[in-house]
């Protein structure tokens, strides 16, 4: 390939996909109106508003907003069909949260990607405050829940860092009489506490021998808000890897959410460098936001401790790409969960690298990239239904010497509809089908 032309522009990008499936489900749950600015349009967030239509709650787009009226905790209506959440487990694992604590059956159904994931690990804890699951002992989908309007509160500690499995027993907890309680050993992202309680819930957050323990208060009552929908950083991370790889670029992120539990990436890039920084930090709606400058700059590896994981867990395959980059060796340790997530990232993400000429190996949980070398590129890389997989592999391309191929870009729209409109906007030659952007 030609020498790729310099990124340069303010862009902002589309909003946080973890803060858009809550602002619709917790304003689903919440009286009155409730108008979300920024809403992330990508189709696991749409996903999450279908089925709350389904289940009786009216969410429309109005304007460039959207509108939800609230049905109030405990007040969804059985749907008639069954839910299809699409590629979306944060859409799937947060509703059945919100299931359990109706008295409505419900099949559950998803696509292959979606098929494959552990749903105990959500269904455990609400089985114990009184969930039914007709299926008995199954783990995946297609799976029949049967909510209770009597479910019970429970302290449950998380086996494994998962802000999913956290939100959906705090969900559940809002229905059951009494306090349900939550306890982490590693943080995770906390945007279920932060906006339930800008709802108006009773929820505290205390530390407990070193662990967060989060409680919310049953027989919640929650009243409709306003929310604006920061910029999502883990789109924003696929912009700043490609400012860094492509030589002379320059680009401004604007209104990117910035919350300490979701930066791990950056972190990580100043750690290996990178020139970013955070300009006019603020506040948008109780989260952090801020316009992320990005700067290209030569890399170094680095080894990222496991403890890291949580806060950057949906940037590995986008920070392994960009570490083919960088002068030695990256050791990004601790990334079980990585197996579990759309695709078996750590599989996908090691085998795309090697199939375009970058050493990579898996070891146990940590996943070993050797840079500094020039990427051969021209592989073809296996999505396996992953969005992020795509384009972190179509952000590899951008400084290889020959192109990068995926085998399937549909699955960017899942989180990131805009991404090919956003990276021409910027300077960069992608070249996608028609389908994406
Ligand atoms: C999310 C939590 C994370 C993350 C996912 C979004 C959320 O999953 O990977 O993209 O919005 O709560 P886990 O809870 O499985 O770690």
């Amino acid at each position: 390939m030609g020498k790729p032309r310099a990124l340069s522009g303010r862009v902002r990008v589309p909003g946080d996909k973890s803060i858009s499936h809550r602002a619709l489900m917790f304003a689903a749950l919440a009286t009155g109106r409730t108008n979300i600015w920024g809403l992330l349009e990508g189709e696991d967030v749409l996903n999450t508003a279908k089925a709350l239509q389904a289940m009786g709650c009216p969410v429309r787009k109005v304007g460039a907003g959207w509108e939800v009226l609230g049905r109030g905790v405990g007040g969804l209506a059985e749907p008639g069909l069954d839910i299809d959440f699409g590629n979306s487990g944060t859409g799937i694992r947060l509703m059945m949260g919100l299931i359990a604590g109706h008295d409505m059956r419900v099949r559950l159904v998803g696509d292959a990607s979606l098929s494959r994931r552990p749903m105990g690990r959500v269904l455990k804890p609400l089985m114990q405050m009184g969930l039914e699951v007709e299926e008995k002992g199954k783990d995946r989908l297609p799976l029949t829940l049967r909510g209770t309007s009597d479910l019970l509160p429970v302290e449950y500690a998380t086996p494994v860092p998962s802000a999913q499995i956290k939100s959906a027993v705090l969900l559940a907890g809002l229905h059951a009489a009494g306090t349900t309680t939550v306890v982490e050993a590693q943080p995770t992202r906390d945007h279920t506490e932060r906006m339930l309680r800008h709802f108006g819930a009773e929820i505290s957050v205390t530390e407990r021998n070193g662990a967060r323990a989060i409680q919310v208060q049953g027989d919640a009552e929650l009243e409709g808000r306003r929310i604006d929908v920061p910029g999502d950083p883990s789109s924003a991370a696929f912009l700043a890897a490609a400012a860094l790889i492509v030589p002379g670029s320059e680009i401004v992120i604007e209104g990117t959410l910035v919350n300490p539990t979701r930066t791990g990436f950056y972190v990580t890039l100043a750690e290996m460098g990178a020139d970013v920084a955070f300009h006019n930090p603020r506040e948008a709606g109780g989260e952090p936001v801020a316009d992320i400058v990005v700067r290209h700059s030569r890399l170094r590896g680095v080894r990222v401790p496991p403890e890291r994981a949580p806060s950057m867990i949906d940037e590995y395959p986008v920070l392994a790409c960009l570490a083919a980059y960088a002068e030695g060796e990256t050791r990004m340790e601790g990334l079980a969960e990585l197996k579990v997530k759309e695709s078996d990232r750590l599989a996908a993400t090691a085998a795309g690298l090697a199939a375009n000429g970058v050493p990579a190996k898996v070891e146990g949980d940590a996943l070993v990239v050797g840079g500094g070398k020039s990427v051969r590129g021209g592989g073809m890389v296996s999505t396996h239904l992953d969005h992020r997989i795509a384009m972190a592999f179509l952000t590899l391309g951008l400084g290889a010497d020959r192109p990068v191929s995926v085998d399937d870009a549909d699955t960017i729209a899942t989180s990131f509809p805009e991404f090919r409109g956003l990276m021409e906007r910027l300077g960069a030659t992608y070249s996608l089908p028609e389908t994406v952007g």
